[in-house]
């Protein structure tokens, strides 16, 4: 039996974030999709973000993927149904299970989220969280990106940004938010120092871990035949799937890596090693055009 082929996309390299954590619990074939020429999607419009989404989509099924994970929070908060559609594949994005994973751990039934402004103005967070009886203050932090992209990971400007954006955001939530959402996937590098800054009776949800776990439960389960979550696929798209191979048969060694970029790849393999805690050898440039 064959491992699982799981197809990745991102804006760029911040969705090796969700890589790396489904690459911990999971053993599957990996091929990743950023659209680095395009990044970042956390600025544009819902249509252009839909458009360059589902043109990756496209790409990432003529490599025979199984599944697809929409590991960018803004491609999932602004195009998940439309990419859904155009898929032939089963697609999980990232808002559900950071959610999920929030109203699970929230007792106060109030959480704050930070992500990039057309995630916030989205609001699919805080619709998602709402479903799970859980209120949501937003809060876009536009700098992060930037500046763990610039490796200012443990860095005395982005501590002061960090204490700015959590200031302003603790002081407009219900003061009994008591979990922090990272609907970004940059936020993961900086949770260290998201966690000294934010109050200790906060719980810090990364949607990446989230991500991961949700999709090993789908692929060990084989729920891609049977699901029963919203960020799945539809009823028709599920008539069209063959089951998934169970992982256990096939020895985790038998994995396999493979990067795709729209823009330079010496530049994303200097980027992948921060983001994914191992180097990368071996990218591929695409280009998709319009
Ligand atoms: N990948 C994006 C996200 O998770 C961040 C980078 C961008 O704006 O493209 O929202």
């Amino acid at each position: 039996m064959t491992l699982p082929r799981i197809g990745v996309f991102d804006s760029g390299v911040g969705g090796l974030t969700v890589l790396k954590a489904m690459a911990e619990q999971l053993p599957a074939h990996y091929s990743y999709f950023g659209d680095t020429a395009r990044l970042p999607y956390g600025t544009k419009s819902a249509e252009t973000v839909a458009r360059y989404a589902i043109g990756a989509t496209r790409f990432l099924e003529a490599q025979n993927i199984d599944l697809l994970v929409i590991a960018c929070n803004t491609a999932t908060a602004l195009a998940f149904p439309r990419i859904q559609e155009a898929a032939h594949v089963p697609v999980v994005g990232v808002v559900e299970p950071g959610a999920a994973m929030a109203a699970e751990l929230s007792k106060s039934r109030a959480a704050i989220v930070i992500a990039t402004e057309a995630t916030v103005s989205s609001h699919a967070y805080r619709d998602a969280l709402q479903r799970h009886g859980v209120a949501a203050h937003e809060k876009a932090c536009p700098l992060f990106v930037p500046l763990v992209e610039e490796g200012w990971i443990e860095h005395p400007v982005t501590e002061q940004v960090a204490r700015i954006y959590l200031g302003e955001a603790l002081a407009q939530a219900p003061e009994r938010a008591d979990v922090l959402v990272l609907a970004c996937t940059h936020y993961p590098l900086i949770a260290p120092m998201l966690r000294r800054i934010a109050p200790e009776h906060m719980q810090i949800v990364d949607s990446a871990e989230s991500t991961a776990r949700v999709v090993k439960r789908i692929i060990e389960k084989d729920e891609i035949c049977h699901p029963e979550r919203s960020e799945g696929a539809s009823a028709t798209e599920r008539s069209r799937r063959t089951p998934i191979q169970p992982t256990s048969s096939a020895p985790a060694e038998h994995r396999t890596f493979r990067f795709y970029v729209t823009d330079s790849t010496d530049k994303f393999k200097r980027l992948a090693t921060r983001f994914l805690g191992r180097q990368v050898d071996h990218v591929e440039h695409v280009d998709l055009g319009g």
